[in-house]
Formats: C-alpha cells, structure tokens, sequence
C-alpha cells in the first residue's frame, strides 16, 4: 500500500525557532527548572522506550495489561469513528485499542500526536502496513499546537486519549489549563481515555525512577545533550548527577540534575550565560501519582463524566474513561 504522508502541523517550525524563552526564564530561576519537553530529541524518545521495558519501570506494562484486558470493552462502549492520541510515542499500548477498533468499526481514524518526529514517522509507518482499513495520519507537534488544531478540524464522533501518565509531567495549574482544552476539542457524547498512575509505597515509586541499569539517569542526562546542540550550549554532562526522590507531601516524583563542580554554561543561540555552584540543581521533571477519586471530580469539574474505571490487580494504575455532558 501506498503510504501516507506525515501530516506537520502549521506552526511546529515556528515554534521550534523561537522557542527557548521556557529555557531562559527556567534557568533564570532558583532554583533551576527546564521543561520535561526537553528529554524529547530522538535519543531521548528512544531511550524513553527503553525505560518503558525497564523491570523496575512498572507504569507501561501495567498499562498495556488494562488495556489488553478491557480494549474490547472500550471499543464497544465508546464506538467513535475518530481516535486521537497525545503523546503517541511508538503507539504501542494502543495497538490493542486498534484492535479492537478494527473488530467492530466499519471506518475509523487514528491521529497519534507527538513531538519527536522520528518515533512518530516509523510508527506510523508501521501502523499503516498494520492496519490498513484504519485511516492513521500522524501529527507532528506538541500538545498545546494540536488541541488547538483538533479545535477545528471534527469528524464526526471522537476519543482523546492521553495514556502513560503523562498528565503527571504537569504542575496543578498546567494540568488544568490542559483539561479545559481538552473538553474545548470534545463534543458533547465524545469520549476522553485517561491513564493515570498511581500513590503507592516511596520504595516502589523511587526504584521506578532509579533504575538499576542507570536508563533514567542517561535519560535525564540527556536533555542537556539536547540543549547543547539545540542552542548551541556547552553543559558538561560528566559534571551532573541524576536523582529522583519522592515527595510525599505532593505526591510526586521529582527528577534533578545535581551540578558536581562550578560550572559557567553559555547557551550561544538563547544568548544566555549561567552559572552553577557545587551541589545546585535543576528540576528536570514532576511525576504527579493520583487518587482516582480525586482525579474524576477533577474530570467532572471540566464536564468529563466518568463513565467507568478500570486498574490492575495491585491497584498500582489506573484507566479512567470519561464522557462530555
Ligand atoms: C512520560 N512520563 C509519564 C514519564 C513518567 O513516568 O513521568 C517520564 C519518565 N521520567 C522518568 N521515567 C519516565
């Protein structure tokens, strides 16, 4: 068959040429932050995946068990001809939701969405081979600039689904900001498809996000790498460390990279120049862990109504499927 071409959203090279501004307020701060959009060059995305079948890394996995568990069940519940990931990586997990898709619906659509054009491409491409009778085009382009797009581009029925937890990657205010969007880009009876993970006991949570194989570590390492050929900066990386602790009052993951020496960094095409003491760090990453009850009256304040849940044996994460009223 012949395939498609990947669909590039309008702004996504405008965006990536003047970008940077997050870059410049993050390090101006202290303490230090960058965005976790960051970890997302192709090394990253691929050392992402890796994470993914890492054993102490339990979200995919358990994930991708709910949903070969109940594809079927949702499939037939929500029977929509439009299905649209945000943050589709590799598309993985969500092959069994295609499956089930292709069960059941006489036509239907599949647009993964994501930032790092190389996974995106070689998914799709095998998506496409995979399943032909599933209209599947890609979307390059972070998440703000396609549920702008999706805003005005409706087919006719539609489930958004945002997997993998990635709503944990937001702050409370960025999590809100986010789910007023995502009702904005839904009709009333369309579907939104939430995986969130889970609280659970420290140990667990931080050998998640410490691997023993140091995966995580090259990974958060590797958003300097990024910035370096990004805006032509000069980190060290042999001079940080990476650490990931759990807090317990916020209920969250906190990755860092801890600066080993001082350390003058310049970011020449951001015209930036910082300065590190010995032991600061910067905050990579938030991995926010949930309650279900709380994240559904969230849902339900935006006008998401939960329609039914689903988590594994251990409870460790969960699968929310909600419905616009
Ligand atoms: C993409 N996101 C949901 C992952 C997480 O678990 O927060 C990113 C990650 N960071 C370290 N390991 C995985």
């Amino acid at each position: 068959m012949i395939a498609q071409p990947l669909t590039v959203l309008d702004h996504h090279y405008q965006e990536l040429r003047d970008d940077g501004e997050d870059v410049i307020k993050g390090l101006s701060k202290n303490p230090k932050t960058l965005s976790p959009k960051y970890f997302y060059d192709d090394h990253g995305s691929q050392l992402f995946e890796k994470i993914c079948e890492l054993p102490e890394y339990y979200p995919t996995r358990t994930e991708a068990w709910i949903l070969q568990q109940y594809a079927d069940e949702i499939a037939t519940i929500t029977n929509c001809c439009e299905l649209i990931e945000l943050g589709s990586g590799s598309s993985t997990k969500t092959q069994a939701l295609l499956d089930a898709y292709q069960k059941i619906a006489d036509s239907c659509r599949y647009l993964p969405i994501d930032v790092s054009g190389g996974i995106l491409k070689t998914s799709v491409l095998q998506l496409q081979e995979k399943y032909p009778d599933i209209d599947i085009h890609g979307l390059l382009g972070t998440y703000e600039q396609a549920l702008v797009h999706l805003e005005s581009n409706y087919l006719q029925s539609r489930m958004l689904f945002f997997l993998g937890s990635s709503l944990g990657n937001f702050n409370p205010e960025e999590c809100d900001i986010f789910l007023n969007q995502v009702s904005r880009t839904l009709q009333t009876g369309d579907y939104f498809l939430l995986g969130v993970d889970l609280q659970k006991p420290k140990d667990i949570l931080e050998a998640a996000y410490n691997d023993s194989q140091g995966v995580t570590a090259a990974f958060n390492l590797n958003m300097l790498s990024h910035l370096n050929w990004r805006f032509q900066g000069d980190f060290d990386i042999n001079l940080f460390k990476h650490q990931a602790i759990y807090n317990q009052v916020d209920n969250q993951i906190e990755m860092y990279l801890h600066c080993q020496k001082n350390h003058l960094v310049s970011l020449e095409a951001l015209d930036l120049k910082v300065s590190f003491e010995e032991g600061e760090s910067i905050l990579t990453e938030i991995s926010r862990k949930f309650d279900l009850a709380t994240m559904e009256k969230q849902l339900q304040s935006k006008g998401l109504k939960t329609v039914k849940t689903w988590t594994d044996e251990k409870g460790w994460f969960g699968l929310i499927l909600c419905q616009l009223k």
